[in-house]
């Protein structure tokens, strides 16, 4: 069975379709990237896989579970235990340092917190921000704080990395460098990638390309 499967997933805004039937599989350890016009329904697309959104209609099965069978309780304990998230805007908290930042999802999970620091250290040091533990994220550059985002999307040990336009912000060198540790977290430790993109060397570099156009996958 496929990592990720979707049947015929439906999503309308109001009177406005913009998925029509959605079928795709995703296999463990593919760099899978979305492409496709703005306004296409990359995004929309994205947050019902992340399990941010509910569909209109279909079915999404993620490591063998139907998801939407679940309430928005059981969801949102899916979500935090499988799921990680790197969004163009990185969306750290403003207050709390890198590591406490890669650390929470590990604390919301419930996890001995001994257990998450140390994981959450070696994560920051193998994405190369061993000397930027105690600083906030107003005290990073851009590039440092997606990795950080990319710490915290990790350190549950998700099945599934999910990153929506994730280099949008960032100038042309920290997106490169960005897009080679994508690569090698899926190399050295078999992560899933879903990656949606504006950046055609990033979507060339994926193994697989997906395009949406008119509401379905090209
Ligand atoms: N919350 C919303 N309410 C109403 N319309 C929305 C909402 N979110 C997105 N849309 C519309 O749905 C379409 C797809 O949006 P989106 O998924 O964000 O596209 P993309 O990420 O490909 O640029 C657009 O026409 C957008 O205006
Ligand atoms: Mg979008």
């Amino acid at each position: 069975m496929s990592l990720l499967q979707t049947t015929d997933i439906r999503r309308s805004y109001g009177s406005l379709p913009v998925l029509k039937g959605i079928n795709l599989a995703i296999e463990p350890g593919e760099v899978v990237s979305i492409v496709g016009a703005s306004g296409a329904g990359k995004t929309t697309l994205l947050h019902i896989l992340g399990t941010l959104d509910r569909p209109d209609s279909g079915h999404l099965t993620i490591d063998g579970e139907n998801v939407f069978k679940q309430n928005d309780r059981q969801l949102a304990r899916f979500r935090n235990e499988r799921i990680g998230f790197v969004f163009q805007f990185n969306n750290l908290l403003p207050e709390f340092s890198a590591l406490e930042n890669v650390c929470l999802p590990g604390f919301i999970a419930g996890k001995d917190e001994k257990e998450v620091r140390k994981r959450a250290q070696t994560l920051l040091d193998t994405l190369g921000l061993h000397d930027r533990l105690n600083h906030l994220p107003s005290q990073m550059s851009g590039g440092e704080q997606q990795r950080t985002a990319v710490a915290r999307a990790l350190i549950n040990q998700p099945a599934i990395v999910f990153a929506d336009e994730p280099s949008g912000n960032l100038d042309s060198r920290n997106a490169e460098d960005l897009h080679q540790l994508f690569f090698r977290l899926r190399n050295d430790l078999g992560q899933t990638f879903i990656i949606v993109t504006h950046n055609e060397t990033l979507a060339g570099m994926a193994d697989r390309t997906l395009t949406i156009r008119d509401g379905l996958i090209e």
